[in-house]
């Protein structure tokens, strides 16, 4: 679903309640990026990006929480989250080459199963033959509310509800009409739209689907 519809809130919280686990793909986007900064590259040089994608060494652990990630041997699972990476993520995960290599990961990854993924082409690029598809999302004018809610709740100084509005309309139309993996419902996932929802409420509606479409015998255990 598109930017802000609460896709990493939600997942989190499925991957908890059914003892699954989390995978979460920006944080791959977001390690490659930190990298990208730490050679001082230059995020639009396709050469450099491709040549540094020959030595990648990303290991992830996924949990039910978060997915504790290392690159090259460093521990990045908090610098991915500062304000430079996410400034500069956007322009890495359009390269070709850096998508290629994510997303054969992510299928290496999703291969024994028991995986809840999010991210904007999971259903689409990433496993296409998911067992439970979900697009999840919420009017620009729902998003903007929940967003000034974060950033009051986070101590920041909030923008009019008309601004933010604004730029998440423009977000999602840069996310759909992108040439790369562009922000796409597969045709097989179920529209989730969550206004006037809570976060409760969209994991029980979730789990509904879930509960409906997998069979009794490989319910995995739920996590206390
Ligand atoms: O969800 P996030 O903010 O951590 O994502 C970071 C960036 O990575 C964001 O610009 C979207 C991009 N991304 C992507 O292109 N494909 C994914 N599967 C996940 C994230």
């Amino acid at each position: 679903g598109p930017a802000g519809a609460g896709k990493s809130s939600v997942t989190k919280a499925f991957a908890k309640r059914l003892g699954m686990l989390y995978l979460d793909t920006g944080a791959m986007y977001r390690a490659v990026t930190w990298l990208i900064q730490q050679e001082k590259i230059d995020p639009q040089d396709h050469n450099q990006i491709k040549q540094l994608l020959k030595n990648l060494k990303l290991e992830l652990e996924p949990n039910q929480q978060v997915t504790k990630i290392i690159i090259n041997g460093n521990d990045v699972t908090d610098a991915i989250r500062s304000p430079q990476v996410t400034s500069m993520v956007s322009v890495v995960a359009t390269h070709r080459s850096v998508r290629d290599e994510l997303t054969s990961q992510q299928k290496e990854i999703g291969k024994a199963g028991g995986l809840v993924a999010e991210g904007r082409d999971i259903g689409t690029a990433v496993f296409p033959n998911a067992e439970v598809k979900i697009f999840l999302t919420a009017s620009p004018a729902e998003r903007a509310r929940r967003r000034i809610i974060d950033l009051q709740n986070q101590g920041f100084s909030t923008p009019s509800l008309d601004k933010l509005e604004k730029e998440i309309k423009e977000r999602d139309e840069m996310d759909r009409s992108r040439s790369i993996s562009p922000l796409m419902q597969a045709s097989d996932a179920k529209e989730l739209i969550t206004d006037g929802m809570s976060i409760e409420q969209v994991i029980e509606e979730i789990e509904r689907l879930f509960r409906a479409k997998i069979p009794h015998e490989v319910w995995p255990n739920p996590s206390s």
